[in-house]
């Protein structure tokens, strides 16, 4: 089958190749993939950026978590979903390819009919975006800060907060360029940064890390949750000399970490999520769409911060 593959040899530490078909073991289907979406941190693994506790994988490995397709064998142990099945699928690897091997608890069901180009986009940010926002607790009323809000993980937590019933604010470093957009999903302000903040927030998704993320710490109301999702930023965080005294500036505040792989039982809310986007109530457009040979582009404009959103990955 072709894929993308990790190579080290090459630019970005991905090429288009060909690798073995997976060969499914029990309680997994083999999935006819439609579409992959590609996910900033898995690409930037590839060209190098590898994160404390974390192994680039091994050369060949097929690039991506995020694939969306057809159920093309069913699981051999009688679990999951019959041939011919629209599904979404989750894993740390392995979306990029013509075939995916996926285990059932990895999968959610597409409604027929929906694009499963945008399906595709709702592994590791939609799953992200909605288990984060889980972590503030109730957002009915709440003021929320989203962070980073052009990109994948933003612009689907803009979506489901405001759904959710919060006072959604978000942040980019270009509300010129983004503002519109963000105010279409549900944003009801847009800001250029957490300093720009007239009122305290009750919840922060923090996508950049660095002093966004001690900028949005302060502008948290007392017992607020800043949930520290992404750090695109690649700075380190400082906090100032009483930032963390919990006095009149806010008591009992919370600053939490996150990962997405920590969190289990992906294929309900995979299932609820594809729903959404085939209900219309989730916008998934990607920013990006294009076939397998011109993945790469997609890749270097991850790379190079001009790509905001998903990109796309169609395959067959
Ligand atoms: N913890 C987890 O389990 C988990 C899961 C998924 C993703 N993540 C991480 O969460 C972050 C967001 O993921 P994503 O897929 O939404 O990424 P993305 O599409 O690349 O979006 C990141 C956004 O961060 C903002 N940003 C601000 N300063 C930046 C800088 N110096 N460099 C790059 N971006 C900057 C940009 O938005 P503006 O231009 O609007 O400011 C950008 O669109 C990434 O760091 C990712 O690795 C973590």
């Amino acid at each position: 089958m072709r894929a993308l593959l990790f190579d080290r040899s090459a630019e970005t530490g991905l090429r288009v190749g060909e690798t073995a078909d997976p060969v499914p073991g029990p309680g997994e289907v083999l999935v006819r993939v439609r579409a992959a979406s590609l996910n900033f941190g898995e690409v930037a693994l590839a060209a190098g950026a590898v994160p404390a506790g974390m192994d680039r994988p091994p050369e060949e490995t097929v690039l991506g978590s995020d694939a969306a397709g057809t159920v093309q064998q069913a699981a051999t142990d009688g679990s999951g979903p019959p041939v011919g099945t629209p599904v979404v699928t989750f894993g740390l690897v392995g979306a990029v390819a013509e075939l995916r091997a996926v285990p059932v608890v990895l999968l959610g069901v597409v409604p027929s009919g929906v694009d499963l180009g945008a399906a595709s986009t709702l592994p590791v940010a939609g799953l992200t975006a909605l288990r984060a926002l889980r972590r503030i607790g109730p957002l009915l009323g709440r003021r929320i800060l989203v962070t980073g809000a052009s990109g994948g993980v933003g612009r689907f937590a803009v979506q489901l907060a405001s759904r959710a019933g919060a006072h959604v604010v978000a942040t980019t470093s270009d509300p010129a360029a983004h503002g519109d957009a963000l105010r279409a999903l549900g944003a009801d302000e847009v800001l250029p940064g957490p300093g720009a903040l007239s009122e305290p927030v009750d919840g922060v998704l923090d996508q950049v890390g660095g002093r966004v993320l001690v900028e949005a710490f302060r502008a948290l109301r007392e017992h607020g949750t800043l949930v520290a999702v992404g750090h695109s930023s690649g700075e380190g965080e400082a906090f100032g000399f009483g930032d963390l005294f919990g006095n009149d500036g806010g008591h009992d505040r919370s600053v939490v970490t996150f990962f997405l792989g920590a969190t289990g039982d992906f294929g309900p809310d995979l299932t609820w999520l594809a729903g959404q986007v085939g209900s219309g109530a989730l916008d998934a457009e990607p920013a990006w769409r294009g076939g397998l040979d011109d993945a790469g582009d997609a890749v270097t404009a991850l790379l190079g911060r001009t790509l905001h959103g998903k990109a796309v990955v169609d395959l067959g």
